[in-house]
């Protein structure tokens, strides 16, 4: 285990989440707004998981968090940290299974990775983005304490359109 918040174990992937990863993954409105397309097959949720496990969270480049809720040991959802070469900043990212939203376990779950990025280790800001239409993610983002910073007009070419990003930001001194 990572890190723990009272409903949930943050820990690294392993190979037999694969089929979990595959199913939230392959719903159309999880993909949405993310850079994969649904449906996801079962050859590419096994390659998610053996690069995700694969991660170290201390050190620079992506790390994938599996959130699992601990009284049922079931994956629901994941969470990505980008932690820059310079380890003070770090860019955010997460998804959670359509049957377990809504119960605030992304909040809880972000809540425990932002504490650990600013007061275990020192990060001085985390970014985040959003496609300007993901509303839950907007909310989740300003929820935990996100400043909206922006938004980057036309600023992705994703899934056949241009689309709006909306840029948000998280400053150690924003939580002092
Ligand atoms: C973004 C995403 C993770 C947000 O999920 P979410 O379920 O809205 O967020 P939470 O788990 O924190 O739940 C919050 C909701 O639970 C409710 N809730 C219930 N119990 C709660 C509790 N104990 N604590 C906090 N909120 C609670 C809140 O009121 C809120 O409900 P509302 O949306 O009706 O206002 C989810 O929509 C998702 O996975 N989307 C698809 C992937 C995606 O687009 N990711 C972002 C890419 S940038």
């Amino acid at each position: 285990m990572l890190l723990a918040t009272p409903r949930l174990t943050l820990r690294r992937f392993r190979e037999t989440d694969a089929p979990e990863l595959a199913a939230y993954r392959s719903d159309p409105d999880v993909a949405r707004y993310q850079g994969w397309s649904a449906p996801v097959t079962d050859e590419a949720a096994r390659a998610w998981v053996h690069a995700f496990a694969a991660g170290s969270p201390t050190e620079p480049g992506w790390f994938q968090y599996a959130v699992e809720l601990t009284a049922e040991r079931r994956l629901i959802g994941d969470i990505g940290v980008h932690l820059h070469e310079n380890r003070r900043q770090a860019d955010l990212g997460f998804t959670l299974a359509p049957a377990w939203q809504g119960h605030g376990y992304a909040t809880e779950a972000v809540r425990a990775v932002l504490a650990d990025l600013f007061e275990s280790h020192g990060l001085h800001r985390v970014s985040a983005e959003c496609d300007a239409r993901n509303a839950r993610s907007a909310a989740l983002l300003e929820r935990v304490g996100f400043t909206r910073e922006g938004l980057r007009r036309q600023g992705t070419w994703i899934k056949g359109e241009w689309t709006d990003d909306l840029l948000y930001g998280l400053l150690a001194a924003d939580r002092a």
